[in-house]
């Protein structure tokens, strides 16, 4: 069985309209009028131990509100969700124990304690044996090179230093599952890097089991191998990464720029015309038929410069969330 199954899971908020003007305010003061949001809308999946899945989706999609259910934080409108056996709104302690859920928009360490005192705080709270707590904590702070800011007040932290101590937070009871929630929002390339790196070697060191949200394409990229595209609360792809982006590199892009300005009767032939002006054109041909387009195109015309270019994972994947289509 999967360690993580999620079966026709919706969750719908109840949102108070009010109208506008005073008129509207005593009117809906009498009259409330509700209008349901869909965030998510029955989605179905699930993940084997050891995979680090990356769950992608514009803003609103959805994301933060399934990790929110999965991690018992809040209670679906429908659906089933089994993970290690547990239901996670039931918030049985020992599933607690098992998973982790890691938000980068919100601290959940004591803003103005040091660090080291929230772990002692959690270590208390989840019951973590002394030995354990100090042979993780080492691990973890050695990982992320942590030494030094341990002991300074949360509040005093910069962006990154605050997320690396969160995550030890979030890791002292050697949870099973993650759920991060852009975990590396704000951070400069050089710490995304460093939370991404470690977030492989947590993956790879204790076979745990990791769901992934960020909008920076790279994190993904680097760490997933499967991802789950999902927007208005519905899943749009469930697969490999690779698949989905050789699946949209079949075409591919040639810019030219032409000495002297020329028509486009013969261009529009061999390839779709993205952009012309003259002087620039830009057009869109399957990837087998570069080689013979470009060989025509130099043959004919003097050119200044020819660059052919693949599309860019980001354009792929924004390309699916305004098509609704992969
Ligand atoms: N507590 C709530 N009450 C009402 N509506 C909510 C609530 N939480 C979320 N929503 C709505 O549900 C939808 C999904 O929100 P969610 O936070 O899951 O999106 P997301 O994919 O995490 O987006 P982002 O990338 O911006 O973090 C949004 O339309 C949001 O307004
Ligand atoms: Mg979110």
């Amino acid at each position: 069985m999967a360690t993580l199954s999620v079966s026709h899971l919706s969750k719908h908020f109840r949102i108070y309209k009010k109208e506008a003007g005073l008129a509207g305010s005593i009117r809906s003061f009498f009259k409330r009028t509700y209008e349901t949001s869909k965030a998510v809308d029955d989605i179905s999946f699930s993940i084997e131990q050891g995979e680090l899945v990356g769950f992608i989706g514009p803003n609103g999609a959805g994301k933060t509100t399934t990790l929110k259910c999965l991690s018992g934080l809040i209670y679906p409108t429908s659906g089933e969700i089994n993970v290690l056996g547990y239901t996670p709104f039931d918030r049985n302690h020992e599933y607690l124990r098992s998973i982790s859920l890691v938000m980068g928009q919100k601290s959940q360490l004591w803003w103005d304690l040091p660090a080291m005192e929230s772990y002692l705080l959690y270590k208390e709270m989840y019951d973590i044996p002394e030995m354990h707590f100090k042979k993780t904590l080492d691990e973890l702070v050695t990982l992320l090179d942590l030494k030094e800011i341990l002991h300074v007040q949360v509040r005093k932290l910069s962006l990154g230093q605050r997320m690396k101590c969160e995550l030890v937070a979030q890791l002292l009871h050697s949870p099973k599952i993650l759920f991060l929630d852009e975990p590396t929002i704000g951070l400069d390339i050089v710490m995304q890097q460093k939370i991404r790196s470690f977030v492989r070697e947590y993956n790879k060191k204790y076979n745990a089991t990791i769901i992934l949200t960020s909008h920076y394409m790279d994190d993904v990229k680097e760490l997933c191998k499967r991802i789950i595209i999902i927007n208005h609360g519905r899943i749009l792809y469930d697969g490999s990464l690779d698949a989905v982006v050789s699946k949209h590199t079949q075409l591919k892009k040639i810019s030219i720029i032409f000495e002297k300005p020329t028509t486009q009767d013969e261009l529009e032939k061999r390839g779709k015309i993205l952009s012309f002006d003259g002087i620039n054109a830009t057009l869109e041909v399957n990837k087998d038929k570069v080689a013979a387009v470009t060989g025509y195109i130099l043959s004919q015309y003097s050119v200044i410069d020819l660059t052919i270019e693949e599309p860019q994972i980001e354009e792929i994947i924004s390309g699916i969330f305004s098509s609704s289509k992969v």
